[in-house]
């Protein structure tokens, strides 16, 4: 029997048993992550577990300081946690060294940040094609890089360099850079948080029609409502531990979610 896995906007039949083998790209079980500050600790990360489905999107929201970063770093193996697993596309990160966790790293996550992280003496394309370059797949950057400048509306862009680009346009750069080696998830660490609200919803928009068209699975973190509303999961954490986690759908509209999500971290004595 076979099982229909979209990608890269190109349908293609693979066996089940792959499907099966595919269908979690992210597990992360009883991961716990201490910082020292000073004289003590922090644990920013307490027993965190949580599995993201192919092709889901997921927003994980908190207030600021409640380890929303954290996990995400510890998800895309930036930080190693002191306890837990975590489990990227049927490989425990724990496993691979320093080195081999780089590489796996750029072949299997698409990261974007807040503050966009390019190159600024790189032009947009140079930018996009970076992660494939490095790793002299040349052949494949240049296939990659003309259809997804189009999908992301940057053709006219492409030889603009950073200072010369909108925010949105930057971060639409950084977002066909997490996407170019074609990764198991996309991780966007406050992907909004650096523009004004037209762009940020236009990129939590694309963010969406990327999950609808090519089912990419994609994990946001915030701490604005207005963006989780485009995910289909919330996660939700508070003092480093996930509090709940439920379907964005059940709610009409951002102010809805916002009311839900103070009364979940901010429960009223009955
Ligand atoms: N590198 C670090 N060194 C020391 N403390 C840190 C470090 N990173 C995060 N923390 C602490 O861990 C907690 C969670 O931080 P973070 O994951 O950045 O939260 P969020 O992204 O939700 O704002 C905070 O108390 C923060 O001060
Ligand atoms: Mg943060």
């Amino acid at each position: 029997m076979a099982h229909l896995v979209v990608n890269s906007g190109q349908r293609m039949e693979v066996p089940l048993s792959q499907a099966i083998a595919t269908r979690t790209p992210m597990t992360v079980d009883a991961a716990t992550k201490r910082f020292r500050q000073g004289d003590s600790f922090v644990e920013a990360i307490k027993d965190v577990s949580l599995s993201i489905e192919d092709g889901e999107f997921v927003a994980i929201m908190g207030a600021s300081g409640s380890g929303k970063s954290t996990l995400l770093h510890v998800m895309a193996g930036l930080t190693r946690p002191e306890g837990g697993r975590v489990v990227v596309d049927g490989t425990d990160l724990a496993a691979l060294s320093d080195a081999r966790l780089t590489y796996f790293r750029r072949r299997k996550i698409g990261l974007v940040f807040q503050a966009f992280n390019l190159i600024p003496t790189l032009t947009a394309e140079e930018n996009i094609t970076l992660p494939l370059l490095i790793e002299g797949r040349d052949d494949l950057a240049g296939q990659r890089l003309d259809p997804l400048l189009d999908r992301l509306g940057l053709t006219a862009r492409r030889r603009h360099r950073p200072d010369a680009l909108s925010g949105g346009e930057q971060q639409r750069v950084a977002i066909a850079r997490s996407l170019i080696a074609d990764p198991a998830l996309v991780l966007a660490d406050e992907p909004t948080g650096s523009l004004d609200s037209v762009s940020g919803q236009n990129i939590c928009r694309l963010l969406r029609e990327l999950s609808d068209e090519q089912r990419r699975t994609i994990v946001v973190v915030t701490h604005e409502p207005s963006v989780a509303i485009w995910a289909e999961r919330m996660v939700v954490m508070k003092d480093g531990r996930i509090l709940t986690d439920f379907p964005t759908t059940d709610f009409k509209d951002a102010q809805a979610l916002a009311i839900h999500y103070q009364d979940v971290v901010n429960p009223v004595p009955c």
